[in-house]
């Protein structure tokens, strides 16, 4: 008889088996339930949206400042209380544009900000960044494989080889300071994560 044949039968091995999963459970379900650094996290709710680079870096993203139908701009999500920029995890980058809400489909016009539209900016079919606007055809598009995403489809994809939409992040605008604030956390996972 084998060792494993022995522990199924013998009552002794599986009781020893048991209480040793028992002692291993408690570390493990602590372990699993550690929430990730707050700078890890993906965008929260009432989390600004500032400025990855260029003229304004670091600054909250104001809702004038885009420009309709330009290309998008990326930002990262910032704690507005402890000042925590989430830049932790390139998945949290966000990319932001402005069209005419009139043009928005209905889905899209209800996570959006006077038109202001936010999508995670990783591409869902092998996590490079989104970086083009094809104004043209008005699709972003990944540059890696030629994935293409509708921006006021939200974030439909009409062509290349992502298996999902581009993962939408629904906004709201600080009608006070005229920032546009994260309304919802992430609708999906992004790019290849799990969340
Ligand atoms: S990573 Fe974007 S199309 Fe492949």
């Amino acid at each position: 008889m084998n060792e494993a044949s022995d522990l199924k039968c013998s009552g002794v091995g599986r009781r020893a088996l048991l209480a040793g999963a028992a002692a291993l459970m408690p570390a493990g379900a602590a372990l699993a339930q550690q929430p990730p650094a707050p700078k890890n996290m993906r965008p929260q709710e009432g989390d600004l949206l500032v400025r990855v680079s260029g003229e304004g870096a670091g600054e909250p993203v104001k809702l004038d400042s885009l420009v309709i139908n330009a290309p998008q701009i990326l930002a990262w999500p910032k704690d507005k209380a402890s000042g925590t920029v989430r830049d932790g995890s390139r998945l949290n980058q966000v990319l932001l544009m402005r069209f005419d809400p009139a043009t928005l489909d209905e889905e899209t016009r209800e996570h959006a900000a006077d038109g202001a539209v936010a999508y995670g900016a990783t591409c869902p079919h092998a996590q490079c960044p989104v970086t083009e606007y094809r104004k043209d055809l008005g699709v972003l598009h990944c540059p890696c494989h030629n994935s293409e995403f509708d921006p006021r489809a939200a974030g439909k994809v009409t062509g290349g080889p992502a298996p999902r939409r581009l993962t939408p992040l629904p906004i709201r605008l600080d009608a006070g300071e005229g920032v546009l604030i994260v309304a919802h956390p992430f609708l999906g996972k992004v790019g290849l994560s799990a969340t």
